[in-house]
């Protein structure tokens, strides 16, 4: 954007008030901000779209076969208030399963001044998609998020079933967001003469890693009553939530996938000091309890697994002008996170039912959770047998130091946790052993320095899961490895206006983060970096901004047996100033 003389003043002035003045100590930022309709800030005339980067999907290539309207609806003071509910008819006269691919597609928007507000959506309390919204402004903005639900199939012909989603919004003459959200499902139709070789080859890669691929046969949701949405609220260690669940005793794999996000005092909890220095320091904040969390499942109180989430920022997050209009990453779309638990098959096979149980270490208010169990069954057979072998609980290594004096210190957390599970599943088509082994590492460090005004979060997480399965007579005959990384770097530096209004500062702020992901299943390999970068200040009332400048730069790149994606994109002061494309394997992205 060429800057206007009026913006260089603007600018000009800012710096020079905040950098001669004393400055203030905000030790809980990061905050969650909202975005003023100030004339020093950008706004268009038209609508503008916002996006998250992520690559395209599959299906992209493919014609539909049809699209069936999920939900019309607009969340306006909906606080307090039930989630919307309707009732699901499955696509009539539509298409037949299997699908090759269906496809969740969310269009919204929205005008006025809101906060960023979070969102669920569930199918007969199955949750289907985590997402949060933009922050509007004045003239308008919309975004749509599409999402491969196929993995959800065998919900789709069902017709007992309620389509729920919570949007919990304020709307009074303060916040006048409201936010108009349609979701639509789009079904592809398997087509045996594709003529494409991407897509030919793609669907050769889903035939030869069935196990890992196809549908499950039966999804059942471990999830709240639904009065407030069917996620569980945790805002506290101790808080567990649990529901008892029956295995259909024909299951041969069963895959639990988590829902997660956190808010209030936890939204940056990967920056939260612990609360000796809180407390000492005598300040108000409630962002505490230190800057470790983990996600934990048990089954009948013995632990299974457990994940370490992915930061996801929301768009009033640290500074809202950096998601404007291309959004942190994950914001849209959250990631959910799979677990293996056929190993634990022989203690689930019993026709009775277990306790399921979800949790959050360190966590306090509030975390989101929910999660589906995916499960596969064994068609030619009412009884499957399986065997679990012992193991122990996992092997925790965790070390936290802290340093402080006054409002300066540093605050480190190591952790590795390590966890082995396996088990046998003879169903009428074989005996095999599955052998899970997970690993996480993570690496946190929170320091503060200038009497506390200047902030820097550094943040680790390394994870790691083989999932091996193997014959009776010892041949592995599936392996599959992922891996992730987290890197997350966040700079935060207050200074006080000239003013002595002590609600009015100055943040200067930086974000780099990323989400790399490397998947192999047998000989096919996946990979996926994608990483933001950011930096700018904004000038702050309460929470409100009020002038600033911000950029983010992100580049994406995606890498599998058949295709290649890569982008890389800068947005600046609310507008994309470049952006550059290419779905070529050999040549990098030029812009
Ligand atoms: C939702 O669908 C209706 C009817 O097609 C349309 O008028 C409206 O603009 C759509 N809203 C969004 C947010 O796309
Ligand atoms: C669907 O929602 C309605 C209204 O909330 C409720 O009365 C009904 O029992 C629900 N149906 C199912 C299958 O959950
Ligand atoms: C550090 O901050 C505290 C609290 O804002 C203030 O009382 C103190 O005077 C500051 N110390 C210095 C050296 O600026
Ligand atoms: C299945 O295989 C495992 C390990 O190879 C073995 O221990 C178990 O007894 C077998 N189960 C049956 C029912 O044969
Ligand atoms: C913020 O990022 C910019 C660009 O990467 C860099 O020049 C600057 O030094 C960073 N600021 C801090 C406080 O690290």
């Amino acid at each position: 954007m060429p800057e206007t003389n009026q913006n260089k003043a603007v600018k000009f002035f800012f710096i020079l008030a905040f950098l001669t003045a004393t400055t203030v100590s905000l030790p809980s930022s990061p905050d969650r901000f909202l975005r003023s309709a100030s004339k020093y800030l950008r706004s268009p005339d038209e609508p503008q779209k916002y996006e998250e980067i992520r690559r395209p999907l599959p299906s992209d290539q493919l014609k539909p076969s049809c699209s069936h309207v999920l939900l019309r609806h607009s969340f306006a003071n909906t606080i307090n208030g039930p989630p919307f509910t309707t009732p699901y008819t499955p696509p009539s006269g539509c298409t037949s399963p299997p699908w090759c691919y269906v496809v969740l597609y969310l269009r919204a928007a929205s005008s006025g001044d809101q906060y960023d507000r979070i969102s669920g959506l569930w199918l007969g309390g199955v949750e289907l998609l985590r997402t949060s919204t933009a922050e509007p402004n004045p003239s308008g903005i919309f975004w749509n998020v599409r999402k491969d639900v196929t993995r959800y199939s065998s919900l789709f012909m069902k017709s007992d079933l309620n389509i729920t989603m919570m949007l919990e919004n304020i709307v009074n003459e303060v916040y006048t967001g409201i936010y108009h959200i349609n979701v639509t499902l789009i079904f592809y139709e398997f087509n045996p003469i594709a003529s494409n070789l991407k897509i030919n080859s793609r669907l050769g890669f889903m035939e030869s890693q069935k196990r890992d691929q196809t549908p499950a046969d039966m999804v059942i949701p471990l999830c709240d009553g639904g009065k407030r949405g069917f996620w569980f609220m945790i805002e506290n260690p101790a808080e567990t939530y649990s529901k008892r669940i029956q295995i259909p005793s024909n299951t041969r794999q069963i895959v639990l996938e988590l829902y997660i996000s956190f808010h209030g005092d936890d939204e940056f909890w990967y920056s939260n000091p612990p609360n000796s220095y809180i407390k000492t320091n005598n300040l108000a904040t409630g962002r505490g309890n230190g800057a470790y969390r983990e996600v934990f499942v048990k089954i009948d109180g013995r632990y299974v697994g457990s994940e370490v989430p992915f930061p996801v920022i929301f768009t009033g997050g640290i500074n809202p002008l950096f998601w404007e209009p291309i959004v942190a990453i994950g914001a849209f779309n959250l990631p959910s996170y799979d677990m293996d638990l056929t190993p634990f098959l022989g203690l689930l096979l019993d026709g009775k039912s277990h306790e399921f149980v979800l949790g959050v270490n360190d966590g306090i208010s509030y975390w989101l959770v929910d999660a589906n169990l995916h499960l596969w069954l064994d068609h030619e057979s009412s009884n499957v047998e399986a065997g679990s072998r012992l193991y122990d609980s996992p092997s925790r290594h965790m070390v936290r130091q802290e340093e402080f004096e006054q409002l300066d210190g540093s605050f480190r957390v190591e952790a590795e946790v390590h966890s082995e599970y396996d088990g046998w599943v003879k169903s009428s088509r074989a005996n095999l052993t599955t052998m899970v082994k997970s690993m996480f590492k993570v690496d946190s460090l929170v320091r503060f320095e200038k009497n506390g005004t200047y902030k820097k979060v550094e943040q680790r997480v390394k994870t790691k899961r083989i999932i091996e399965v193997a014959s009776e007579s010892g041949k592995l005959v599936n392996r599959v490895v992922q891996q992730r990384t987290y890197p997350l770097t966040v700079i935060t530096s207050t200074l006080r206006g000239l003013t002595n209004d002590k609600d009015m500062y100055l943040l200067v702020t930086n974000v780099s983060h990323a989400f790399n992901e490397r998947h192999s299943a047998g000989e096919a390999l996946t990979q996926i970096s994608n990483r933001q970068d950011s930096e700018g200040w904004m000038e702050v009332e309460d929470h409100n901004v009020l002038a600033g400048e911000a950029s983010t730069r992100q580049s994406l790149s995606y890498i599998d047996e058949a295709s290649c994606y890569s982008r890389s994109i800068v947005a600046a002061n609310g507008e994309i100033v470049e952006d550059s494309s290419t779905d070529s394997c050999t040549s990098s992205s030029s812009s």
